[in-house]
């Protein structure tokens, strides 16, 4: 393969498409926040927690889900943990995409301390419902949930001094449009610290083409919208971003991924797909506006 082909941006999706994945997105996390409200919660998006060789693969120490209120862990729907990206210190603005349950906005608010503040974006009313009642019970009250969109942050100019986001930038059916937002509402030198899945290679040799694949997977199951990682880094480029990092923390395999499994085999046999699902991984991205 060339270097074009693997650095191929993806085109924002269409304004129709668009607002079908988003549908579909609101109605999968809206359904997943209903979950850990009636207690029927199980693994979400990204496969959360996938085990690692020794069976054992978690985004959070025991130490760290002591600090947030137990219905923002039970609906931790991420792959990472951009806490341990971000370096924050006491005093910092911090802006979570996606917050969903608010896990990384609490653990966040615990190290920028009450000097600090912590905002959490999110567009689907059940989670900003939950992160908010999880607010109140855990006492904490340097930080505010906002419905919004991540394409279009209810935010002003240079207001952040770090932005954290846990797996919802795959989620984007304009990926540009939101880290040019991202970088619109961080201050010059502000930090950039986001876990995503994203494709460690690319989708170009497998016998069905790349829309197949992307089509037989689901959008709000993180995978199907992930960038590649050459993709990941140009569109932070064009957004203005430098000192850009991107780590791979964890390779998915074919048993974490749930919901999606029965669609994948369907069109693949159980080696490619398993050769398939092996170039989804999390990775940890840092990056800074200059
Ligand atoms: C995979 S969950 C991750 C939640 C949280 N970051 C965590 O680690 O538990 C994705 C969250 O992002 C939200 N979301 C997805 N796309 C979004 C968008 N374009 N704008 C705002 N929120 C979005 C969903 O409503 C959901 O709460």
């Amino acid at each position: 393969m060339n270097q074009s082909q693997t650095t191929k941006q993806p085109s924002p999706a269409s304004a129709g498409d668009a607002a079908a994945i988003q549908e579909e997105v609101v109605a999968y996390y809206s359904e997943r926040a209903r979950a850990v409200q009636t207690r029927t919660n199980d693994a979400g998006c990204c496969s959360n927690n996938p085990a690692d060789e020794n069976g054992e693969y978690r985004f959070y120490s025991d130490d760290e889900l002591a600090l947030t209120p137990a219905a923002a862990s039970e609906a931790s729907l991420g792959c990472g943990n951009p806490t341990t990206i971000a370096s924050l210190r006491p005093g910092e603005t911090v802006l979570d995409l996606g917050s969903g349950g608010g896990i990384d906005v609490f653990l966040a608010a615990r190290q920028v301390g009450e000097t600090g503040f912590v905002y959490g974006v999110d567009m689907t009313d059940e989670m900003l419902a939950l992160a908010r009642e999880n607010a109140r019970r855990g006492g904490f009250d340097n930080v505010e949930f906002r419905k919004g969109h991540i394409e279009n942050l209810p935010l002003p100019d240079e207001r952040i001094d770090v932005i954290m986001s846990n797996c919802v930038i795959n989620l984007s059916p304009d990926k540009g449009q939101t880290l040019g937002e991202a970088f619109r509402v961080l201050k010059p030198g502000g930090r950039l610290a986001v876990s995503d899945i994203v494709i460690d290679g690319d989708l170009n040799d497998l016998p069905v083409d790349e829309a197949t694949v992307r089509s037989a997977l689901k959008w709000a199951g993180c995978i199907a919208g992930a960038l590649t990682i050459d993709q990941f880094r140009h569109t932070l480029e064009e957004a203005g971003f430098e000192a850009i990092d991107i780590r791979i923390k964890h390779r998915y395999r074919l048993s974490d991924l749930g919901q999606d499994l029965e669609s994948v085999r369907e069109i693949l046999s159980p080696e490619i797909a398993e050769e398939l699902v092996g170039r989804f991984v999390s990775a940890d991205i840092a990056a800074r506006r200059p």
